[in-house]
Protein backbone atom coordinates (compact mmCIF):
# COMPACT_ATOMS: atom_id res chain seq x y z
CA UNK A 1 0.00 0.00 0.00
CA UNK A 2 1.37 3.47 -0.40
CA UNK A 3 2.06 5.56 2.30
CA UNK A 4 0.25 8.84 2.34
CA UNK A 5 2.45 12.22 3.43
CA UNK A 6 1.26 15.82 4.44
CA UNK A 7 3.87 17.85 3.00
CA UNK A 8 1.82 20.36 1.57
CA UNK A 9 -2.20 21.37 2.09
CA UNK A 10 -2.73 21.23 -1.95
CA UNK A 11 -1.28 17.33 -2.13
CA UNK A 12 -4.31 16.83 -0.75
CA UNK A 13 -7.66 17.11 -2.78
CA UNK A 14 -10.65 19.33 -1.78
CA UNK A 15 -12.43 16.35 -0.62
CA UNK A 16 -9.97 15.04 1.84
CA UNK A 17 -9.20 18.55 3.50
CA UNK A 18 -12.80 18.67 3.84
CA UNK A 19 -13.10 15.45 5.70
CA UNK A 20 -10.06 16.64 7.73
CA UNK A 21 -11.50 19.87 8.98
CA UNK A 22 -15.11 17.90 9.67
CA UNK A 23 -13.00 15.45 11.52
CA UNK A 24 -10.59 18.42 13.28
CA UNK A 25 -14.50 19.59 14.56
CA UNK A 26 -15.30 16.44 15.53
CA UNK A 27 -12.46 16.23 18.22
CA UNK A 28 -12.62 19.41 19.23
CA UNK A 29 -16.07 18.81 20.11
CA UNK A 30 -15.09 15.81 22.41
CA UNK A 31 -16.85 13.55 20.20
CA UNK A 32 -13.41 11.27 19.71
CA UNK A 33 -11.37 9.53 21.98
CA UNK A 34 -8.62 7.33 21.40
CA UNK A 35 -7.45 6.17 18.11
CA UNK A 36 -3.89 6.40 18.14
CA UNK A 37 -3.14 3.70 21.09
CA UNK A 38 0.28 1.89 20.16
CA UNK A 39 0.67 4.49 17.91
CA UNK A 40 4.26 6.89 17.85
CA UNK A 41 5.16 9.88 16.12
CA UNK A 42 8.67 10.46 15.90
CA UNK A 43 9.40 14.67 15.67
CA UNK A 44 12.85 15.87 13.94
CA UNK A 45 13.13 19.44 14.47
CA UNK A 46 16.26 21.63 13.06
CA UNK A 47 14.76 24.36 13.76
CA UNK A 48 12.82 26.17 17.21
CA UNK A 49 9.63 25.68 18.38
CA UNK A 50 6.87 26.08 20.34
CA UNK A 51 3.58 25.61 18.99
CA UNK A 52 4.12 23.01 16.90
CA UNK A 53 6.40 20.66 18.88
CA UNK A 54 3.63 21.14 22.28
CA UNK A 55 0.46 20.31 20.05
CA UNK A 56 1.84 17.08 18.57
CA UNK A 57 3.16 15.82 21.52
CA UNK A 58 -0.04 16.56 23.56
CA UNK A 59 -1.83 15.44 20.53
CA UNK A 60 -0.61 11.24 20.47
CA UNK A 61 -1.07 11.65 24.37
CA UNK A 62 -4.64 12.32 23.90
CA UNK A 63 -5.34 9.62 21.62
CA UNK A 64 -3.31 7.24 23.39
CA UNK A 65 -0.02 7.46 21.80
CA UNK A 66 3.45 8.25 22.46
CA UNK A 67 5.85 11.16 20.15
CA UNK A 68 9.41 11.18 19.99
CA UNK A 69 11.00 14.45 19.64
CA UNK A 70 15.17 14.74 18.28
CA UNK A 71 17.03 18.25 17.71
CA UNK A 72 20.08 17.21 15.90
CA UNK A 73 22.98 18.14 17.23
CA UNK A 74 20.99 18.94 20.74
CA UNK A 75 21.29 15.53 22.01
CA UNK A 76 20.85 13.23 18.94
CA UNK A 77 23.43 13.32 16.11
CA UNK A 78 24.06 15.84 13.88
CA UNK A 79 22.61 15.39 10.42
CA UNK A 80 24.13 15.61 6.94
CA UNK A 81 21.17 16.44 5.05
CA UNK A 82 23.13 16.27 1.40
CA UNK A 83 22.78 13.79 -1.14
CA UNK A 84 25.87 12.29 -1.98
CA UNK A 85 28.17 14.16 1.06
CA UNK A 86 31.38 12.33 1.71
CA UNK A 87 31.00 12.79 5.52
CA UNK A 88 34.01 13.46 6.65
CA UNK A 89 33.12 16.93 8.73
CA UNK A 90 30.88 17.24 11.85
CA UNK A 91 27.99 16.07 10.59
CA UNK A 92 27.77 12.33 12.03
CA UNK A 93 24.37 10.91 11.05
CA UNK A 94 23.15 11.22 7.16
CA UNK A 95 19.27 12.07 6.70
CA UNK A 96 18.82 8.39 4.51
CA UNK A 97 19.91 6.41 7.55
CA UNK A 98 17.92 8.74 10.20
CA UNK A 99 14.65 8.72 7.78
CA UNK A 100 14.97 4.86 7.46
CA UNK A 101 15.50 4.07 11.01
CA UNK A 102 13.35 6.18 12.30
CA UNK A 103 10.41 4.55 10.05
CA UNK A 104 11.48 1.40 11.67
CA UNK A 105 10.39 2.91 15.26
CA UNK A 106 7.27 4.73 14.44
CA UNK A 107 4.16 4.62 12.70
CA UNK A 108 4.40 8.35 11.65
CA UNK A 109 7.08 11.05 11.16
CA UNK A 110 7.37 15.14 11.38
CA UNK A 111 10.34 17.25 10.32
CA UNK A 112 10.90 20.87 10.44
CA UNK A 113 13.27 22.59 8.20
CA UNK A 114 13.30 26.19 7.49
CA UNK A 115 15.06 27.49 4.39
CA UNK A 116 18.93 26.88 4.62
CA UNK A 117 21.63 28.14 2.27
CA UNK A 118 21.83 31.25 -0.03
CA UNK A 119 20.23 30.11 -3.03
CA UNK A 120 16.31 30.25 -3.50
CA UNK A 121 16.85 27.96 -6.32
CA UNK A 122 17.72 25.34 -4.21
CA UNK A 123 15.97 26.27 -0.90
CA UNK A 124 12.59 26.36 -2.33
CA UNK A 125 13.07 22.74 -3.93
CA UNK A 126 11.93 22.01 -0.32
CA UNK A 127 14.44 19.30 -0.12
CA UNK A 128 15.04 18.24 3.57
CA UNK A 129 11.42 17.76 4.45
CA UNK A 130 10.92 15.60 0.53
CA UNK A 131 13.83 13.52 0.97
CA UNK A 132 12.53 12.32 4.89
CA UNK A 133 9.65 11.29 3.05
CA UNK A 134 11.56 9.35 0.03
CA UNK A 135 13.49 7.38 2.52
CA UNK A 136 11.17 6.49 4.69
CA UNK A 137 8.46 3.92 4.89
CA UNK A 138 6.24 5.69 7.11
CA UNK A 139 3.82 9.11 6.69
CA UNK A 140 6.03 12.58 6.90
CA UNK A 141 4.39 15.50 8.03
CA UNK A 142 5.88 18.38 7.32
CA UNK A 143 6.04 20.54 10.44
CA UNK A 144 7.03 24.04 8.68
CA UNK A 145 9.81 24.00 5.56
CA UNK A 146 10.57 26.58 3.06
CA UNK A 147 7.40 26.11 1.13
CA UNK A 148 4.78 25.51 3.07
CA UNK A 149 3.66 24.94 6.76
CA UNK A 150 0.54 22.70 5.60
CA UNK A 151 -0.21 22.08 9.35
CA UNK A 152 -0.69 25.57 10.37
CA UNK A 153 -2.42 26.34 6.90
CA UNK A 154 -4.97 23.69 8.23
CA UNK A 155 -5.71 25.15 11.75
CA UNK A 156 -6.16 28.33 9.70
CA UNK A 157 -8.77 27.22 7.67
CA UNK A 158 -10.61 25.45 10.77
CA UNK A 159 -10.29 28.96 12.51
CA UNK A 160 -12.00 31.17 9.54
CA UNK A 161 -14.55 28.47 9.39
CA UNK A 162 -15.08 28.70 13.02
CA UNK A 163 -14.90 32.69 13.37
CA UNK A 164 -16.58 33.95 9.83
CA UNK A 165 -19.26 30.88 9.79
CA UNK A 166 -19.31 30.81 5.69
CA UNK A 167 -16.57 31.97 4.05
CA UNK A 168 -16.90 32.12 0.49
CA UNK A 169 -16.45 35.50 -1.25
CA UNK A 170 -15.42 36.68 2.03
CA UNK A 171 -12.34 39.04 2.13
CA UNK A 172 -9.01 37.39 3.26
CA UNK A 173 -6.23 39.81 3.77
CA UNK A 174 -2.98 38.62 3.56
CA UNK A 175 -0.28 41.75 4.86
CA UNK A 176 3.00 41.85 5.09
CA UNK A 177 4.42 43.11 8.43
CA UNK A 178 7.67 44.60 9.13
CA UNK A 179 10.37 42.31 11.36
CA UNK A 180 13.90 42.76 12.33
CA UNK A 181 14.78 39.11 10.59
CA UNK A 182 13.84 37.77 7.28
CA UNK A 183 11.51 35.25 7.75
CA UNK A 184 10.52 32.33 5.39
CA UNK A 185 7.33 32.97 3.34
CA UNK A 186 5.90 29.03 4.04
CA UNK A 187 3.47 30.17 6.37
CA UNK A 188 2.01 33.25 4.16
CA UNK A 189 2.13 31.31 1.45
CA UNK A 190 0.02 28.32 3.05
CA UNK A 191 -2.33 30.68 4.80
CA UNK A 192 -2.88 32.39 1.20
CA UNK A 193 -3.14 28.87 -0.17
CA UNK A 194 -6.17 27.71 2.72
CA UNK A 195 -7.99 30.94 2.35
CA UNK A 196 -8.13 30.59 -1.47
CA UNK A 197 -9.36 26.59 -0.98
CA UNK A 198 -12.25 28.18 1.17
CA UNK A 199 -13.21 30.42 -1.83
CA UNK A 200 -12.69 33.74 -0.07
CA UNK A 201 -11.25 37.18 -1.85
CA UNK A 202 -7.74 37.15 -1.84
CA UNK A 203 -6.02 40.35 -0.94
CA UNK A 204 -2.16 39.94 -0.31
CA UNK A 205 -0.77 43.37 0.75
CA UNK A 206 3.10 43.63 0.77
CA UNK A 207 5.85 46.44 0.31
CA UNK A 208 7.54 46.18 -3.44
CA UNK A 209 10.22 43.85 -3.41
CA UNK A 210 8.40 41.23 -0.94
CA UNK A 211 6.65 39.31 -3.80
CA UNK A 212 5.90 35.60 -2.83
CA UNK A 213 7.81 32.94 -5.04
CA UNK A 214 5.99 33.97 -8.42
CA UNK A 215 4.54 29.89 -8.28
CA UNK A 216 2.97 30.03 -5.43
CA UNK A 217 1.54 33.27 -6.32
CA UNK A 218 0.08 31.87 -9.22
CA UNK A 219 -0.76 28.83 -7.13
CA UNK A 220 -2.86 31.05 -5.34
CA UNK A 221 -4.82 32.02 -8.13
CA UNK A 222 -5.68 28.84 -9.62
CA UNK A 223 -6.60 27.26 -6.23
CA UNK A 224 -9.28 30.60 -5.39
CA UNK A 225 -10.50 30.40 -9.07
CA UNK A 226 -11.43 26.94 -8.66
CA UNK A 227 -13.13 27.26 -5.34
CA UNK A 228 -15.17 29.80 -7.21
CA UNK A 229 -13.26 32.85 -4.56
CA UNK A 230 -12.42 36.10 -6.38
CA UNK A 231 -9.26 36.93 -8.43
CA UNK A 232 -6.20 37.66 -5.97
CA UNK A 233 -5.49 40.93 -5.65
CA UNK A 234 -2.16 42.81 -5.43
CA UNK A 235 -1.53 45.69 -3.09
CA UNK A 236 0.96 47.93 -2.00
CA UNK A 237 -0.66 49.87 0.58
CA UNK A 238 -1.15 48.87 4.19
CA UNK A 239 -3.76 51.32 4.82
CA UNK A 240 -6.07 50.71 1.63
CA UNK A 241 -5.32 47.04 1.96
CA UNK A 242 -7.13 46.33 4.93
CA UNK A 243 -10.48 48.26 3.96
CA UNK A 244 -13.73 45.55 4.00
CA UNK A 245 -11.48 42.99 5.65
CA UNK A 246 -13.07 40.28 6.95
CA UNK A 247 -10.04 38.77 8.01
CA UNK A 248 -6.50 40.06 8.43
CA UNK A 249 -3.42 37.76 8.64
CA UNK A 250 -0.60 39.53 9.70
CA UNK A 251 3.02 38.26 8.56
CA UNK A 252 6.44 38.98 7.94
CA UNK A 253 8.12 37.37 5.42
CA UNK A 254 11.75 38.32 3.72
CA UNK A 255 12.61 38.99 0.08
CA UNK A 256 12.44 36.09 -2.33
CA UNK A 257 14.44 37.97 -4.55
CA UNK A 258 16.79 38.86 -2.24
CA UNK A 259 17.18 35.76 -0.41
CA UNK A 260 20.79 35.11 0.70
CA UNK A 261 21.95 38.83 0.62
CA UNK A 262 21.19 39.82 4.09
CA UNK A 263 22.91 43.14 4.22
CA UNK A 264 20.49 44.36 0.67
CA UNK A 265 17.28 42.77 2.36
CA UNK A 266 17.94 44.36 5.77
CA UNK A 267 18.44 48.02 3.75
CA UNK A 268 15.40 47.23 1.95
CA UNK A 269 13.44 46.30 5.26
CA UNK A 270 14.59 49.60 6.75
CA UNK A 271 12.26 51.89 5.96
CA UNK A 272 9.06 49.61 6.10
CA UNK A 273 8.56 49.63 10.25
CA UNK A 274 5.02 51.40 9.09
CA UNK A 275 4.17 47.82 7.77
CA UNK A 276 2.34 47.21 11.79
CA UNK A 277 -1.30 46.49 12.55
CA UNK A 278 -2.80 49.40 14.44
CA UNK A 279 -6.25 50.03 16.00
CA UNK A 280 -6.82 52.92 13.52
CA UNK A 281 -5.67 50.56 10.66
CA UNK A 282 -8.09 47.57 12.42
CA UNK A 283 -11.26 49.87 12.08
CA UNK A 284 -11.14 49.81 8.23
CA UNK A 285 -11.87 46.19 8.12
CA UNK A 286 -15.56 45.20 7.68
CA UNK A 287 -17.78 47.47 10.67
CA UNK A 288 -14.36 47.53 12.25
CA UNK A 289 -14.67 43.46 13.31
CA UNK A 290 -12.37 41.77 11.11
CA UNK A 291 -10.75 38.72 12.57
CA UNK A 292 -7.02 39.30 13.38
CA UNK A 293 -5.07 36.00 12.67
CA UNK A 294 -1.47 35.51 13.24
CA UNK A 295 0.71 32.25 13.43
CA UNK A 296 2.89 32.98 16.42
CA UNK A 297 5.13 33.72 17.90
CA UNK A 298 4.78 37.56 16.86
CA UNK A 299 6.73 40.47 18.06
CA UNK A 300 4.13 42.98 19.96
CA UNK A 301 4.01 46.33 19.01
CA UNK A 302 6.59 45.94 16.09
CA UNK A 303 4.53 43.31 13.66
CA UNK A 304 1.00 44.02 15.73
CA UNK A 305 -0.12 46.72 18.34
CA UNK A 306 -0.54 45.47 21.98
CA UNK A 307 -4.09 46.43 21.83
CA UNK A 308 -4.90 44.71 18.68
CA UNK A 309 -3.49 41.78 20.07
CA UNK A 310 -5.20 41.98 23.13
CA UNK A 311 -8.67 43.50 22.03
CA UNK A 312 -11.92 41.92 20.30
CA UNK A 313 -10.45 41.04 16.91
CA UNK A 314 -7.73 38.92 17.67
CA UNK A 315 -8.35 35.38 17.76
CA UNK A 316 -4.85 34.34 17.51
CA UNK A 317 -5.17 32.35 20.50
CA UNK A 318 -7.80 30.37 19.48
CA UNK A 319 -5.94 29.92 16.09
CA UNK A 320 -2.71 28.53 17.95
CA UNK A 321 -5.56 26.00 19.99
CA UNK A 322 -6.83 24.69 16.36
CA UNK A 323 -3.43 23.57 15.21
CA UNK A 324 -3.94 20.96 18.45
CA UNK A 325 -7.12 19.93 17.23
CA UNK A 326 -6.51 19.85 13.54
CA UNK A 327 -3.04 17.99 14.18
CA UNK A 328 -4.95 15.32 16.23
CA UNK A 329 -7.65 14.57 12.99
CA UNK A 330 -4.52 14.63 10.91
CA UNK A 331 -2.76 11.98 13.10
CA UNK A 332 -5.94 9.83 13.43
CA UNK A 333 -6.27 10.26 9.47
CA UNK A 334 -2.55 9.06 9.10
CA UNK A 335 -1.81 6.92 11.49
CA UNK A 336 -4.80 5.99 13.75
CA UNK A 337 -8.68 4.68 13.12
CA UNK A 338 -10.78 7.33 14.23
CA UNK A 339 -14.07 6.25 14.81
N1 LIG B 1 3.09 28.70 14.31
C1 LIG B 1 4.07 27.82 14.61
O1 LIG B 1 4.39 26.92 13.83
O2 LIG B 1 4.61 28.01 15.84
P1 LIG B 1 5.97 27.34 16.34
O3 LIG B 1 7.06 27.86 15.43
O4 LIG B 1 6.11 27.79 17.75
O5 LIG B 1 5.85 25.86 16.21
Amino acid sequence: MTKRDFLALEDWGSDQVEELLQLAARVKRGEISGGLERKVLAMVFLDPSLRTRASFEAAMFLHGGHAVVLEPGKGSWSLETEPGAVMDGDRVEHLVEAARVLGRYADGLGIRAFPRGNDWVVARRDAIVRDFARHSEKPVINLESARRHPCQALADAMTLREKLGETAGKRFVLTWAWHPKALPTAVPASAALAAARLGMEIVIARPEGYELDPEDTALIRRIAQQAGGEFVHIIDDPDEALVGADAVYVKSWGSVKLYGRPEEEAAQRSGLRDWRLTPSRLRSTRGSRGIVMHCLPVRRNVEIDDAVLDGPNSVVVDQAENRLHAQRALLLELLGSPS
